[in-house]
């Protein structure tokens, strides 16, 4: 019996969410399964009422599921920062969900703004780092509001936390036994501390896997490489901050928001899954928003709890609908409303 904690949370996540809950019901009859779960009301409504983000003892209650699946965080009508640290950052650190993973993965049938590119060129995961870096929220004001002030912002990596994600990474790439390549995508040119520590880390703990093949791209060039040549790349390890831009452009070469999913990997402990795209306050509430990135989450979610056949179907379920039913995979233009989507999926499952 699985329990899955739900965090519809803000805008269009509680109707991307019963997409998601809806292709899980249908994967535990038929791949018998059972499970439960439990609605959490974190969120931009709940702080705006309450004051809160994340309730007394919230976390650890948390700590007793198998899974959480997550909509979107963040609210129109809330300072941005609040909410984001608040409930996802916080969530991320405290349960210690150091890895971001995010496959970039153009399925048939969807638009890739990248000309002359198609599935078989855009098939890379991103293992981003997800504790550290800059989003560890060191640094200072000094001088505050004179003409003299400074602000500084310290990109905190410890060698316990390069290391365990890099590890994860050289394992993951073993484990998903495609071209055994992982590409270390950093600044060692210019950031000569966080950098210099990363690489360093990354060719010690090569030496234990000598069947993987290790590349190194800067940040800037690997941006580069998505648009000009993606199928180089297999597996990417890189820290936070890199990784959370270097995602963006990697969901935009994939078919979009609609389309990208996360997960957030306590590998020893519990993880939890999320569409990339946020809280899409524009399309809130008209049945429009593309539900397949909560769909795909919950795939992920899936392989995660060790139901690997579920989450394999689900994925061909994805691909059935991307390549022979829906128009485009942008809000409002799908050709099917958000629940016929989830609709969709669930009858080719
Ligand atoms: C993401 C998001 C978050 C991040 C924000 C909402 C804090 O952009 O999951 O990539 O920066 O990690
Ligand atoms: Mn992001």
């Amino acid at each position: 019996m699985y329990k899955i904690a739900v965090i519809p949370g803000d805008g269009t996540g509680p109707e991307v969410v019963s997409e998601g809950l809806k292709v899980l019901e249908a994967a535990s009859k038929k791949f018998n399964f059972r499970y439960e779960t439990k609605n959490f009301d974190w969120g931009g409504e709940r702080y705006i009422k309450t004051g809160e983000t994340i309730p007394d003892g919230g976390l650890e209650e948390l700590k007793k599921f198998a899974a959480i699946f997550l909509g979107a965080i963040g609210h129109p009508d809330v300072k941005p920062g609040i909410l984001e640290k608040g409930i996802l950052l916080k969530t991320r650190f405290d349960l210690e969900q150091y890895i971001n993973l995010r496959p970039v993965k153009l399925y048939p049938g969807v638009e890739t703004p990248i000309k002359g590119k198609g599935p078989d060129d855009i098939d890379f995961v991103v293992v981003r780092e997800n504790t550290e870096g800059l989003y560890k929220g060191m640094g200072e004001f000094q001088n505050k509001d004179t003409k003299d002030e400074v602000a500084i912002q310290v990109s905190y990596n410890t060698r316990k936390g390069v290391e365990r994600c890099i590890r994860y990474a050289f394992e993951f790439t073993k484990r998903r036994n495609k071209r055994k390549t992982l590409t270390l995508c950093g600044k060692t040119n210019v950031l000569t501390y966080a950098w210099d520590l990363w690489e360093r880390t990354f060719y010690e703990v090569a030496k234990e896997y000598p069947d993987i093949k290790t590349e190194y791209a800067h940040v800037d060039a690997t941006c580069m490489w998505f648009i000009k040549n993606p199928e180089w790349f297999d597996v990417i390890v890189t820290d936070n901050m890199f990784g959370d831009i270097i995602t963006d452009l990697g969901a935009m070469i994939q078919g979009g928001m609609g389309i990208a999913a996360g997960g957030n990997i306590n590998p020893d402990g519990v993880s939890m899954f999320e569409p990339i795209g946020g809280s899409a306050p524009k399309y809130t509430g008209k049945n429009v928003i593309n539900p397949l990135a909560a769909i795909g989450a919950m795939q992920m979610l899936l392989a995660e709890i060790g139901e690997a056949e579920a989450a394999k179907a689900v994925e061909e379920a994805i691909i059935y609908v991307t390549a022979n039913k829906m128009k485009s995979l942008s809000a409002g233009k799908m050709g099917y409303s958000t629940a016929e989507v989830g609709d969709l999926v669930v009858e080719n499952l």
